[in-house]
């Protein structure tokens, strides 16, 4: 019943056959393409979040988590190089456990995907209202257009996060209409982004006062499970910043010797981003001070939460870095730079967009892919007949993300799509161990070394952090997965297409179906 209807693999790869498409990508443009969807919202707004719950243990944090996604990107490697067909950690179930632990996955996808897209647009509003619009114009908006309300962890006043609910439309429009990003975009979209953070880090480093790094573990290095503090707390909520590397093993079909070029772009680009974001804290902390607002029990108060926000309206932390909604900017601007402060900002403000963009076509596809095998209603797979888009499912997928967006703070849905993400990875790395197990013979143009230590310590790693995030994050994966089995129940299981005995495996969509940014410029 739980583990039946195995999509057959042997069908996947005669469609993964015949799509074939051109093996034109090198590891340096993997790299790029995986940069471009890494880098965003976690490092440049969530330092703060994770400043609050780690003090200057933040550091710790990036290098832990950064660990973890280094295994995990291992098994998605090996995998997405041997089933090379749309779907991602979904598809990949499917053709090892079967449909309904498939399903379950797809599910959570939406939390990595949608919920990522809308943390992503929240953090883009705070660079549009801090830099463009108060910097820039001297326009303030008030708190309740810029800022969720307050009973869901906004800001004192905040009603609705008007930029990020237009921003989520703009890109869903974008996607609707057929756009993706061409190679060239993404490439100066990478450069802009390294080179505000290389330029953060040349100006933070040298000023750096050791004295901020003490004490280095102001919340210890567990803060409890569930607590969502310390240094493996912090880790849980900064995952998000290397969330989006997955994206690149879609591309081992395009890519020359895979062997080669699918871990050194996955694992490189991880490495890179790594090493930046330690930098990049290193010198936000080491500068103008990152210690945790503590609430009066010695803990720090959760980031996001009410008491935090009444803390941070207070003058006394008007300048600190956990109260900051643009934080590299900020650092910045407290350092003298304001005009390369805001430098930053707009970098940020023209590059979040492209990460939002990513996320939310992975979405769709993943709904388009799970319409089409009949788990969700068929209107979902509808293509529009001019735009060449699964149009119905954008606009869907693209209305909640908005209105998660207007009404939810950064942190808090940073840390749900963190579930979801966790829960992907980790079924991932099963999948990876079952068809070396059930199918040995199975061409994998790339084989993990020591399998049998990477994919169970990805998996532990997972569970590891997922156990670290706060508990009212944690339990919204049990309870929309609940919501997703009822549903699969009531409506996929008897529509399902392989329970009909209808093998079917989709790779299109109008001809246009890969996540590696398209060179339109060849
Ligand atoms: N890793 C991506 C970001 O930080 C999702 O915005």
């Amino acid at each position: 019943m739980f583990l039946d209807r195995i999509k057959p693999l042997d069908a996947i790869l005669a469609t993964a056959e015949k799509k074939s498409l051109k093996r034109s990508l090198g590891a340096l443009q993997l790299m790029l393409f995986g940069i471009g969807c890494i880098i965003g919202t976690g490092i440049f707004v969530l330092t703060a979040a994770g400043a609050q719950k780690a003090g200057p243990g933040l550091m710790l944090a990036f290098a832990i988590a950064g660990a973890i996604c280094v295994v995990a990107a291992l098994c998605y490697a090996e995998i997405a190089s041997t089933i090379p067909v749309s779907g991602s950690a979904y598809t990949y179930t499917y053709a090892t456990m079967g449909e309904f632990l498939a399903w379950t996955v797809g599910w959570a996808l939406v939390l990595e995907y949608a919920i990522a897209a809308s943390a992503v647009s929240v953090g883009w509003s705070g660079y549009f209202t801090g830099t463009i619009l108060n910097e820039t114009f001297g326009i303030f908006l008030p708190a309740w257009l810029s800022a969720g309300p307050l009973a869901l962890g906004g800001a004192e006043g905040g009603f609705i996060n008007l930029p990020a609910l237009v921003i989520a439309l703009l890109v869903t429009w974008l996607l609707m209409i057929g756009t993706s990003e061409s190679a060239t975009v993404n490439a100066v979209l990478v450069a802009i982004k390294v080179t505000a953070l290389m330029v953060f880090i040349a100006l933070t480093l040298p000023q750096v006062d050791p004295d901020k790094f003490n004490p280095f573990l102001p919340a210890g290095v567990f803060g409890g499970w569930g607590s969502g503090v310390g240094a493996v707390g912090a880790a849980a909520t900064i995952f998000f910043a290397y969330v989006g590397f997955d994206a690149v093993s879609t591309a081992a079909e395009e890519t020359k010797n895979p062997q080669r070029n699918v871990p050194i772009g996955l694992v490189g680009s991880l490495l890179f981003c790594t090493l930046f974001y330690i930098l990049v804290a290193a010198g936000a902390i080491g500068t103008i001070g990152g210690q945790p607002i503590m609430g009066p029990n010695g803990i720090p108060f959760p980031a996001g939460s009410e008491e935090l926000a009444r803390q941070c309206a207070m003058p006394e932390y008007a300048g600190a870095l956990v109260c900051s909604g643009e934080a590299l900017a900020h650092v910045l601007r407290q350092i003298g730079y304001s005009g390369i402060g805001n430098a930053l900002g707009y970098a940020a403000f023209l590059a979040l967009p492209s990460v939002i963009l990513v996320l939310l076509f992975a979405q769709t596809r993943i709904f388009f892919v799970m319409s089409r095998d009949g788990l969700l209603p068929e209107v979902l797979s509808k293509v529009h007949p001019k735009w060449q888009t699964p149009h119905v499912v954008t606009l869907g997928t693209g209305m909640v993300v908005a209105v998660a967006a207007a009404f939810l703070p950064v942190g808090k849905l940073a840390d749900i799509a963190n579930a979801g993400t966790l829960y992907a990875f980790a079924l991932v790395a099963v999948a990876v161990m079952v068809l070396r197990r059930q199918r040995p013979d199975v061409k994998r143009p790339f084989r993990v070394q020591g399998l049998w230590f990477v994919g169970p310590a990805t998996i532990a790693g997972c569970i590891f952090l997922f156990l670290n995030l706060p508990s009212e994050a944690m339990i919204v994966l049990p309870a929309w997965t609940a919501i997703g089995v009822v549903i699969y129940f009531l409506y996929g299981r008897g529509r399902s297409h392989l329970g009909r005995g209808i093998v079917e495996v989709v790779d299109d969509i109008g001809g246009r179906e890969s996540m590696v940014p398209i060179d339109e410029d060849k």
